[in-house]
C-alpha cells in the first residue's frame, strides 16, 4: 500500500506499509510522544499483522505511524499513533486513521476500539470528531497508574 495524501489541512504526505528499517524513527516519535511501547513489540505486531501498520513519510523521512491490531473478538484496535513534533496540528493524525480504517474495512471488520489517557484531550478531540464513542474505564491502564478512556466506533 502506498498513497499520496493531502491532508484537510494542506500538507501533502506519503502513506505506506511499515517496513522493518523504519523501526528507528518510528520509536524516537514514540519516545517523544511518552508512548509506553518498545521496539520488540512493535516489530512482533508488525509480524502479526502488516496491513496494520502504517507509516507517512515527507522527503523520504517517517514524520508519524499508527499501529492497528486485530482483536479475538475480530474488531480493530488502534494500538498506537502518533505525529512528530515538528508536524502536529497539520492533519496527519486524522489522515492515518483514516487510512488504517480503509484497511479495517477491507477486510469486513465492523468495529474499532482504543484505549487513550484521561489526560490527553488532544486524541479523544480527534478521536471523538472521528465517531467514536466513550464506552467504558481502565483504571491504572498505563505504567504510571494513569486511566484509560475506551473508546469504540462503528466503521
Ligand atoms: C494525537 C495526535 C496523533 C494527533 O495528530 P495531529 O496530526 O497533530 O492531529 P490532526 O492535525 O490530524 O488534528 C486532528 C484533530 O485533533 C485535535 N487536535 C489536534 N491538535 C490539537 C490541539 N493542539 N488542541 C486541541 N485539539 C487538537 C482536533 O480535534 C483536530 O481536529 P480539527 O483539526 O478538525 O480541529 C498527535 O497530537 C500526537 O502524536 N500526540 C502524541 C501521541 C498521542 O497522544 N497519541 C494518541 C495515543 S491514544
Amino acid at each position: 500500500m502506498e498513497l499520496i495524501v493531502r491532508t484537510a489541512k494542506g500538507l501533502t504526505i506519503k502513506i505506506r506499509n511499515f517496513e522493518r528499517h523504519d523501526i528507528r524513527r518510528v520509536m524516537e516519535i514514540e519516545e517523544e510522544s511518552f508512548l509506553d511501547g518498545d521496539a520488540g513489540l512493535y516489530l512482533e505486531l508488525y509480524e502479526e499483522w502488516r496491513a496494520g501498520f502504517l507509516v507517512a513519510e515527507k522527503d523520504d523521512e517517517v514524520i508519524g505511524f499508527v499501529v492497528l491490531v486485530l482483536t479475538p473478538e475480530g474488531e480493530g484496535r488502534v494500538f498506537a499513533l502518533a505525529v512528530d513534533s515538528r508536524y502536529k496540528g497539520r492533519g496527519m493524525g486524522r489522515a492515518l486513521l483514516k487510512t488504517a480504517f480503509y484497511t479495517l474495512r477491507k477486510r469486513r471488520i465492523g468495529y474499532v476500539r482504543l484505549e487513550v489517557r484521561v489526560s490527553n484531550y488532544i486524541a479523544q478531540s480527534l478521536y471523538r470528531s472521528m465517531g467514536f464513542m466513550d464506552i467504558g474505564f481502565i483504571p491504572f491502564y498505563y505504567k504510571d497508574g494513569e486511566g484509560a478512556i475506551v473508546m469504540r466506533k462503528v466503521l
